[in-house]
């Protein structure tokens, strides 16, 4: 299902880490964009009727035979393209200009002296002044196609910004998608608004409507649809967004499955039945869940299982209340994007979210999905749309295999117990603090590994606790946060003093990449 008939700027994606950013910057400026592998950029051109194209960066060179390519037709379309770095190579090749590895090498900060105005520069840059930009090229274009001026050029590269500004075609060699190219989100506004001309804003509000009228569509006037509820924004969202559109004819349903926060099962229901007249199920599986993890360490592993036993408990309920027809769940974007794959290989999984792929083949159940288009922030903004109590719009995110993750290698009844205590000091510490709000997501880990401390002159051998708190826009990249020392302190302390079996507390610092926000 997708919501979407609204005007899309399709972003090709040639592998560069950059390309996610891309389409931030495209969403934040209000309008609506997709990212698709190149590989399957020939079908969604003619699937999405792009209004206007961005191509990505990319580690290939583009003088390569083998390198990735945009469908030649793109270029026939009438529309505008913008390439960004191997973007601007592959549309210079492709349309018969020449790009080589020609030694004019430029990584990091380069200054970009404008050449010509150009309405991709307007209101900002102008003619004969040098400007800031982010360069990362090993290769350069050295011939422009047919139809192409230089708009902008650096030290080492001629043809750092050029344009055919009759067919809407646009290069720049910078990154205008990273925060050191001054102006850089200014540039894809332009692109955007003045050189595509987009009008047709992506808010949340028309998103909702979108929404609740494609669920209506989808479901039909009779259908039951059942929504597993974590507690977590997500779910929530999606709960009151069929709720809307389809009223008692949604079940929801929330699988305690052991591996929940101190607490957290109460709370949730208390607050989304106290609040909203959706019915909801409490299903207790702890048993279920504990029992399979038995003997189980590899991360993988144990998400499959849970993401398994999940829908062997959906199944249970569906059938108890009579048949449900739809399994509604909160699906985001960034769990859908595809990753691009060189040379036919598959791209790396590096973990299985439970709620993604793998539903529809065992559950004879259709998914509804009506989250999948957005980002995390998005729904953020489409919760306070749709009135969600701000319980569920503040609290940080929770994965879906809950603290069986935060438990790397085997989950024992008597770690999560550990866990479960030490996470809500933690908490409790951080909301005294007054940072909840400014942390993205905050957790503990406790770690399979014991070491020795001393304690009122006793020698202790207990486990350690790692503390984590990431701040983020989305999930999708992070950095650690910056707690204070006495902060941090303060919480080690309570910890080994209320929790006995940690004699050890020990801070993550680790941003994403490298590191993964969970640690499993
Ligand atoms: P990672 O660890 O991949 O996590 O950096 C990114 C964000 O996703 C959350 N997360 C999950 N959410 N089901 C979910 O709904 C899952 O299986 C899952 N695994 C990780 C994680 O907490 C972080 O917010």
């Amino acid at each position: 299902m997708s919501v979407i008939d609204i005007d899309t700027v399709l972003i090709i994606d040639f592998g560069s880490q950059l390309t996610r950013l891309i389409a931030r910057h495209v969403r934040d400026a209000g309008i609506y964009s997709e990212i698709v592998p190149f590989q399957s950029a020939e079908d969604a051109l003619v699937r999405i009727k792009p209004k206007g194209v961005i191509l990505s960066g990319s580690p290939c060179s583009a003088f390569e035979r083998e390198s990735p390519r945009a469908p030649q037709k793109l270029f026939d379309l009438s529309i505008p393209v913008l390439g960004i770095c191997y973007g601007e190579h592959i549309m210079c090749v492709q349309l018969g200009g020449r790009v080589e590895e020609n030694g004019n090498r430029e990584f990091g900060r380069a200054f970009l002296k404008v050449e010509a105005n150009s309405p991709l520069f307007d209101g900002f840059w102008e003619k004969g002044f040098s400007y800031p930009v982010w360069m990362s090229h090993g290769d350069s274009v050295i011939a422009l196609p047919k139809g192409f001026d230089v708009i902008g050029t650096s030290d080492r590269t001629h043809f750092a910004a050029i344009a055919d500004e009759k067919r809407g075609f646009y290069g720049i060699q910078f990154h205008p998608e990273v925060h050191h190219t001054i102006h850089g989100v200014r540039l894809i506004q332009n692109f955007l608004y003045k050189i595509i001309g987009l009008k047709d804003r992506w808010t949340m509000a028309n998103y909702q409507a979108r929404a609740i009228s494609m669920i209506r569509e989808e479901v039909g006037e009779k259908s039951q649809v059942i929504c597993g509820l974590s507690g977590g924004i997500d779910s929530a969202v999606v709960a009151l967004l069929l709720h809307k559109a389809i009223g008692n004819r949604l079940t929801c349903i929330l699988v305690d499955n052991g591996f929940m926060r101190k607490k957290e099962v109460e709370e949730v229901i208390s607050i989304f039945s106290g609040t909203y007249d959706i019915s909801l199920l409490h299903i207790n599986a702890s048993d279920l869940f504990m029992n399979a993890l038995k003997g189980v360490t590899s991360p993988e592993k144990k998400r499959k299982i849970i993401g398994g036993l999940f829908i062997d408990v959906f199944e249970e309920e569906a059938r108890k209340i009579g048949g449900a027809d739809f399994l509604a769940q909160g699906t985001l974007y960034p769990d859908v994007i595809e990753s691009v794959s060189f040379n036919g290989s598959p791209s790396v999984t590096i973990k299985s979210h439970h709620n993604v792929g793998g539903l529809p083949q065992r559950m004879n159940i259709k998914i509804l999905e009506p989250l999948r288009e957005l980002f995390k922030d998005e729904v953020r903004i489409l919760a306070r749309e749709l009135g969600l109590s701000e319980y569920f719009i503040a609290r940080h995110p929770f994965p879906g295999p809950g603290l069986a993750v935060r438990c790397p290698g085997l989950v024992t009844q008597e770690k999560l117990d550990i866990l479960c205590e030490a996470d809500a000091i933690y908490m409790d510490e951080i909301c005294k603090a007054g940072i909840y709000k400014a942390i993205w997501q905050a957790f503990t880990v406790l770690l399979p590994v014991k070491t020795v401390g001393v304690m009122g002159d006793k020698r202790t051998y207990e486990y350690v606790c790692a503390l984590r708190a990431v701040i983020s826009v989305d999930g999708m990249t992070a950095d650690f946060y910056h707690h204070d020392m006495d902060f941090l302190g303060r919480v080690a302390t309570r910890i080994i003093n209320e929790v006995s079996s940690i004699n050890r507390v020990v801070y993550d610092v680790t941003s994403k990449p490298p590191g993964t926000i969970e640690w499993e």
